[in-house]
């Protein structure tokens, strides 16, 4: 599936090459030649910007050796093309030429998005993600689907298509009856609304239930009635499920206010309805054997440790139905109901297994054609502490996420009030940078893998960190303030690169497209934050070497700062990182 439209740096280098390929080496196909096009950024910036490995994949097919090939395909000089370099086995290093950069660069001025306009090919995409489940608290991991998939869907948004973001929440099933039955003999209050409470007591009370249910038969009888009834909608049962949700619901709620997410909730139960009708579709499709009196669907090479096979099962004994028929009716209802191009799911890493059996089994019955729609599991690793283990706090309890949060915004300020001496701004800056840090720890790790939390590390000025980004934006936002910078009255300047350090960050502003269309494709925003570190970087570089204010280049680099500050922007939006003017 196609993600882009318009023409990136790299498919104009690409189409410099066809022709040159073309004209050189007329025998060759059209296919041989685009399986022949490469182009990627040069692995050392000193040796030219990008680089075509044209030369070493045409060698076979040419019976030639790549570095005679390669001089063949060197472009001559142009307005586009600088110079060009062959280096080692037959790479093709290319400079850009200014005048093309500034070109480039100056029709983006007015343009706040800086030429990345949004899809002409816009598709539905569902993004699920956070789902933790209800009357238990968000965990860390929850958090690290939050903030994952939040980036995911404003990249898709910020790209132009219709992003559907849905909260998975697990509100529906057996632990409700113990829940229900306990609050009604301990906490009727809470039930008829009387007495307000929160989701941490409702936790509690949930644990308690559970040990109620484990040791107490009466209790757990009657608990079990209660799932009956409410499975059958009885108003009375319905009602306490409703206050359970909504306490649980307020509580999340101060969550994704912190983070500045929005979520539409969507929760197993939504689904309720879908399950009987979906396990006789699988039914129809004779895709469903019965296992012990549970109807079971059995995939190809999907085995136990032992080696027997494992089967999804959908509808168990007494009648009842399992998670993964809730997400087997989820996922028909997203591409019937919601026609969804792409869906992603934004889930831990110990899933994994569930979800390729569900994908599976859904394409067996023809719910989707993998080249029509697209649906991934994003799996990302776990939290660990700085021990190495799976992170806890000092209690060996998980931590409480808020407290979590509210901890990161506490030692922001310490560090800010160390920092600078004026308080007024610490509240703010305080808040945008604890929450920045933790959301840009996160991002910027490979989520594949378990990343390590750390305050310390997460709050440093130096490194590949939410605070030395911030800090580089930060320094735009103060020399425009010192030269009293009116964009109304400098926009119909012109950039001129009259430095090795502004060439750098042209290219930089200019490459942000290829980096979101990168991470459209792979999901990992990751990258996004490497490209963003390595803008403050070459930021930090041209500061240091180019005077702005009072030089003869002031305009030219006013301009180009106000370039690079909207790069830091449309990247922080996409990360869901907020800015401050001063830190
Ligand atoms: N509620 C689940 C949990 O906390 C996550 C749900 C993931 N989404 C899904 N469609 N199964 O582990």
């Amino acid at each position: 599936m196609q993600w882009s439209n318009s023409s990136l740096l790299t498919s104009q280098l690409s189409e410099v090459f066809k022709d040159l390929i073309e004209k050189t080496y007329p025998e060759l196909s059209k296919d041989q030649i685009l399986a022949s096009l490469e182009i990627t950024p040069c692995r050392q910036s000193s040796l030219g910007h990008y680089q075509c490995n044209s030369a070493l994949k045409l060698s076979k097919l040419l019976k030639d050796n790549p570095r005679s090939i390669a001089e063949k395909l060197s472009p001559k000089a142009s307005n586009f093309i600088a110079s060009c370099d062959i280096a080692g086995p037959g790479f093709i290093n290319v400079t850009l030429s200014n005048a093309f950069l500034e070109n480039a660069l100056n029709t983006l001025i007015e343009d706040p998005r800086l030429g990345i306009k949004p899809t002409s090919n816009s598709k539905r995409v569902v993004v699920e993600f956070s789902s933790p489940n209800t009357a238990k608290e968000l965990h860390v991991g929850h958090l690290r689907s939050t903030i994952i998939g939040d980036s995911l869907a404003r990249l898709f948004e910020f790209l132009g298509h219709d992003v559907l973001r849905l909260n998975h929440i697990g509100n529906w099933g057996t632990p409700f009856g113990m829940l229900i039955q306990y609050l009604r003999i301990h906490q009727p209050e809470v039930l008829s609304g009387k007495e307000k409470t929160n989701l941490s007591h409702l936790a509690n009370w949930y644990k308690e239930s559970r040990k109620l249910f484990d040791n107490d038969e009466e209790f757990k009888k009657s608990s079990q009635k209660q799932v009956v009834k409410l499975q059958a909608h009885d108003p009375d049962a319905i009602s306490a499920w409703n206050k359970i949700c909504e306490i649980s619901r307020s509580g999340y709620q101060e969550i994704y206010d912190l983070l500045d997410v929005k979520i539409t909730e969507r929760g197993e139960s939504y689904y309720h309805k879908l399950l009987p009708k979906v396990v006789k579709l699988f039914e129809e499709k004779k895709l469903v054997e019965v296992s012990d009196g549970a109807k079971c669907i059995f995939l190809d090479n999907f085995v136990t440790k032992e080696g027997s096979p494992l089967p999804i099962i959908i509808q168990k004994t007494d009648g009842g139905y399992n998670y993964a028929t809730t997400d087997l009716s989820a996922l028909y209802q997203r591409i019937n109901e919601e026609k969804a191009d792409r869906i992603i799911y934004v889930v831990d890493n110990g899933q994994s297994l569930h979800f390729q059996m569900v994908f599976r089994a859904a394409k067996l019955a023809g719910y989707y054609k993998p080249d029509k729609i697209e649906v991934d599991h994003v799996p990302f690793g776990l939290v660990l502490g700085s021990d190495g283990k799976k992170f806890k706090t000092r209690s060996g309890d998980s931590e409480k996420l808020i407290d979590l949060l509210n901890n990161a915004i506490a030692k922001a300020a310490d560090i800010l009030k160390e920092r600078e001496s004026s308080s007024s701004h610490i509240d703010e800056a305080s808040k945008v940078l604890g929450i920045n840090a933790v959301k840009y720890a996160d991002l910027s790790s490979l989520r594949t893998k378990d990343y390590m939390f750390s305050y310390e590390k997460m709050l440093q000025f130096e490194g590949n960190t939410a605070a030395f980004l911030l800090y580089a934006y930060v320094r735009i936002v103060s020399i425009q303030k010192k030269a009293s910078f009116d964009f109304a009255s400098l926009k119909s300047e012109k950039i001129v690169l009259s430095d090795p350090t502004e060439v750098e960050l042209a290219l930089m502003v200019l490459q942000l497209r290829e980096i979101l269309e990168a991470v459209a494709y792979s999901l990992l925003p990751n990258r996004l934050c490497d490209f963003l570190y390595q803008l403050a970087e070459k930021f930090n570089s041209f500061f240091r070497d180019c005077p702005v204010i009072n030089s003869e280049h002031q305009n030219s680099r006013l301009l180009l700062c106000e370039l690079v500050k909207r790069t830091f922007e449309i990247g922080f939006s996409i990360l869901g990182l907020r800015t401050v003017s001063r830190m």
